[in-house]
């Protein structure tokens, strides 16, 4: 990957930016409108957002505002719990696509693995995707044994896998078995949030690459083969972090970062989340 429009292929052949910008909680109305059009004006070419972010409205309205054609952009959203099942899975998905004022989305995701759903649930995404409604399909928060189930069932083997990774929480694992099974790997809150960027270990490394820590973070998930989708709503971040691809981490130094993992989340663990 040499630029910021590089892709991944995802198992189906379509073409995944290997950088997007994330909007949770990015507010709706101006601030995510101004966030996505600075995204894309800095080249960007891939937005993630949810159902559940209340701001599919706005993602929608700074795609038409960038004036970047249609299918050079890869937008994703999300079915969210309260809709998991077969017939609300579709009806959701029409009101995403409202919202967001499209003809197809890219990639639509189960947002979380609701137990004694996700198998419907996928079914509908298998239906949008047979109809040419969706171009990729995939889920978030799935632990193996998820992926496992559920492929017992699937007809399409999901094509993303959106997990929260970072060097606290680096997911080998998870890596591993994505992509032995050819499911891409997406990590979500790839910057903990803030958390990581005064870690020493990082500040020492991004020092001695001239780029900063959260660079440096966003390296060493592309250098390992996962998808980036960091947040912000500051047009000098969002640009920082799209400037990856004028340095190569050595492989003593993707150990380093390697060995920072505590199997630590921000978030929750989908094997316990109530909402
Ligand atoms: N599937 C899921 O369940 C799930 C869950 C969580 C997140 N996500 C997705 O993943 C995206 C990213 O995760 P996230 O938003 O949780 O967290 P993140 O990208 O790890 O971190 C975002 C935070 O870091 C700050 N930040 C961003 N770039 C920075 C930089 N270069 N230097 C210093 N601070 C920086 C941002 O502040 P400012 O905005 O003020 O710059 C914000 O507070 C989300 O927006 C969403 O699209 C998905």
């Amino acid at each position: 990957m040499k630029s910021l429009q590089d892709t991944t292929t995802l198992h189906n052949g379509v073409k995944m930016p290997w950088v997007g910008l994330g909007v949770w909680r990015v507010n709706e109305g101006e601030e995510v409108v101004q966030s996505v059009k600075w995204a894309i004006e800095a080249g960007y070419r891939s937005i993630d957002t949810a159902a559940v972010y209340k701001n599919e409205e706005g993602v929608g309205k700074a795609i038409k505002e960038a004036g970047v054609p249609r299918e050079e952009l890869f937008i994703t959203t999300k079915v969210w719990n309260d809709d998991q099942g077969y017939e609300s899975t579709l009806s959701a998905f029409e009101e995403s696509l409202k919202k967001l004022d499209l003809d197809y989305v890219d990639l639509y995701l189960i947002h979380w693995p609701v137990k004694g759903k996700y198998k419907e649930t996928w079914r509908a995404l298998e239906k949008l995707y047979k109809d040419g409604r969706v171009k990729a399909i995939g889920v978030s928060n799935f632990h193996i044994h998820h992926l496992k189930d559920l492929m017992e069932d699937a007809e399409i083997v999901p094509m993303v896998n959106q997990v929260e990774t970072h060097p606290r929480l680096s997911q080998k694992e998870l890596l591993q078995f994505c992509k032995e099974n050819n499911i891409q790997m997406e990590a979500w809150s790839p910057l903990m949030q803030g958390e990581l960027l005064g870690d020493p270990t990082l500040v020492e490394i991004a020092n001695k690459y001239k780029k900063t820590p959260a660079q440096v973070i966003l390296r060493w998930d592309l250098q390992n083969g996962v998808v980036v989708i960091p947040k912000s709503v500051k047009e000098h971040r969002i640009k920082e972090n799209a400037d990856l691809f004028d340095f190569e981490l050595s492989r003593e130094d993707m150990k380093k970062i390697d060995g920072l993992n505590l199997n630590k989340r921000v978030g929750p663990d989908p094997d316990n989340f109530n909402f």
